[in-house]
């Protein structure tokens, strides 16, 4: 059993490190990468308030297939250069949408979502997946969010993929 002691009642920074923190503690050791997606995921929807989806996108030849996640059966298949998801993976930018209605081509895997944030995570300089976040609350990621989860990324990447 794995037992971490994170409050979401911290501040952005203190949250962030202690789920990087977990998140190595997790992965470190593991080369399995389904594994470690299928462990990041569900600390990030245990830990991470006003999700309703937290999950992996790989990337398999010219699409993105889906990988591990928690929340609501997800859209299987997503070419590169579709969708928030497709964007972050042809552009190896992150992409925080206040309000996916606004997005061009936003695809909507939940009519839940209102917001949305996608990481990619590079590994030996390209784009082997993204770790995708939807919210039901508008406007919901901060500038603190993009910076933990893109470290966060960061600090596991080796171990996913
Ligand atoms: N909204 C994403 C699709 C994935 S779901 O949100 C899980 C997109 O536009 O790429």
């Amino acid at each position: 059993m794995y037992d971490f002691s994170i409050s979401a009642d911290q501040s952005p920074d203190i949250l962030y490190d202690d789920l990087t923190t977990a998140a190595r503690a997790l992965t470190d050791g593991e080369p399995d990468a389904i594994a470690n997606m299928a462990n990041v995921s569900a600390l990030i929807w245990q830990y991470v308030p006003d999700l309703n989806w937290a999950g992996f996108y790989r990337v398999m030849e010219d699409e993105l297939v889906l990988g591990p996640f928690q929340g609501k059966s997800a859209c299987i298949r997503i070419a590169i250069g579709k969708g928030v998801c497709g964007t972050a993976a042809a552009t190896n930018q992150v992409q925080r949408v206040a309000d996916v209605h606004a997005f061009p081509g936003h695809i909507a895997c939940d009519a839940d979502s209102r917001s949305e944030l996608v990481v990619p995570v590079c590994k030996d300089g390209r784009v082997i997946a993204v770790l995708d976040l939807d919210s039901p609350l508008p406007d919901r990621f901060t500038a603190a969010d993009e910076t933990g989860m893109t470290n966060l990324v960061a600090a596991i990447a080796n171990g996913l993929g």
